[in-house]
């Protein structure tokens, strides 16, 4: 997700080494030890305005999301972890299926987040959405061409379409909300469509995807969102070249809307600050947190009434997919059988 991991240290006088060795002992009703496999600086101001108006102090540990649950499985019962941040749906139920996660209730978690962005037994909840959309070239397609993920997988798309691997999460959740819409073997059918479709074997990040349909390797891609406004933003004139040679298309306008995903927070199953982890993941639910949380990444707030920055509204309004994240994640494994079977590398 393009995390930036400057600066955290001296901003909050702990160092990784500190973070690693941190014992529970050490985990007092003071602090809120967050495992997280995000950052941005601007998180930091976050951390700080929280502790200005609870007095907690938020303890970061920074790794990816898988070694973030394989630490705290290994930490076991001894974890100090409080909450822990991650992206996509899928790592979250995956960590709710390893067991780390703790459902919790909080009026004020189910009032401010959309049933649809959070684990309806509260094991997660989403804090900022993402949008898979269709990225073209504004050269080789017209958005009347444009319609659904489903017409992907028509041959008119034949040597036209690319995409990464089906080991990436976001494409294994898509996957999961393609079987959700239409059953498994319309699914497995679509899956094999947009593999005849490929120009190329799938490689690369979803920046790759959306350089290459710039530079003609491809007509169209499927991507998430934010990598656009990324490229939008950049301040190197070579990447908003890549831009202004591709536009953004949300697909299932006229049905079930377009797939999002979530980044999202959950209690660690033994937070040692219960109190705590609550309250911090309630903070972030605030509008000056959603906000924050939201522009970092040039993502949507899932709060409802918080500001949309300027080049992501940009791109236009649009009607969501409003399948459970939990749907989606919890078909995971099924998407991945039926992408390996498609042959989708
Ligand atoms: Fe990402």
């Amino acid at each position: 997700m393009g995390q930036k991991w400057t600066r955290r240290a001296i901003i909050f006088g702990i160092s990784a080494g500190a973070a690693n060795y941190l014992s529970r002992s050490e985990a007092q009703t003071g602090v809120v030890n967050l495992y997280s496999a995000r950052h941005y600086d601007t998180d930091n101001i976050l951390y700080e305005n929280f502790r200005q108006r609870t007095g907690l102090r938020i303890n970061l540990v920074e790794a990816k999301a898988e070694e973030l649950i394989a630490r705290i499985k290994a930490e076991g019962a001894n974890s100090p972890a409080d909450v822990i941040i991650t992206v996509d749906a899928g790592n979250l139920y995956r960590a709710q299926q390893e067991g780390i996660l703790r459902p919790v209730q909080s009026s004020v978690l189910e009032r401010a987040i959309p049933s649809y962005l959070r684990d309806p037994q509260g094991h997660w909840f989403g804090l900022t959405k993402r949008a898979r959309v269709i990225v073209y070239n504004k050269n080789k397609v017209s958005p009347a061409e444009l319609s659904t993920y489903e017409d992907l997988a028509n041959p008119k798309w034949r040597g036209r379409l690319i995409s990464r691997t089906s080991n990436h999460v976001y494409n294994q959740s898509l996957m999961g909300s393609i079987i959700a819409a239409v059953g498994r073997d319309r699914a497995e059918e679509w899956a094999r469509g947009i593999v005849a479709n490929f120009a190329r074997p799938p490689q690369g990040n979803d920046t790759a995807q959306i350089r290459d349909v710039a530079a003609g390797v491809a007509d169209l891609t499927f991507v998430n969102h934010y990598y656009v406004a990324r490229l939008i933003k950049s301040n190197k004139p070579e990447d908003r070249q890549v831009a202004e040679q591709v536009a953004v298309f949300f697909p299932n306008q006229r049905d079930r809307g377009t797939h999002v995903n979530i980044s999202g927070a959950g209690v660690a199953r033994n937070a040692p600050n219960l109190e705590g982890a609550i309250k911090f993941i309630e903070y972030l639910t605030s509008r000056e947190a959603q906000d924050s949380l939201a522009r970092a990444n040039n993502e949507y707030p899932v709060v409802s009434g918080t500001a949309i920055d300027a080049v992501v509204r940009g791109f236009g309004a649009f009607k969501e997919d409003r399948l459970n994240a939990a749907e989606y994640a919890r078909l995971n494994p099924e998407a991945v059988r039926i992408m390996d079977r498609a042959g989708w590398r």
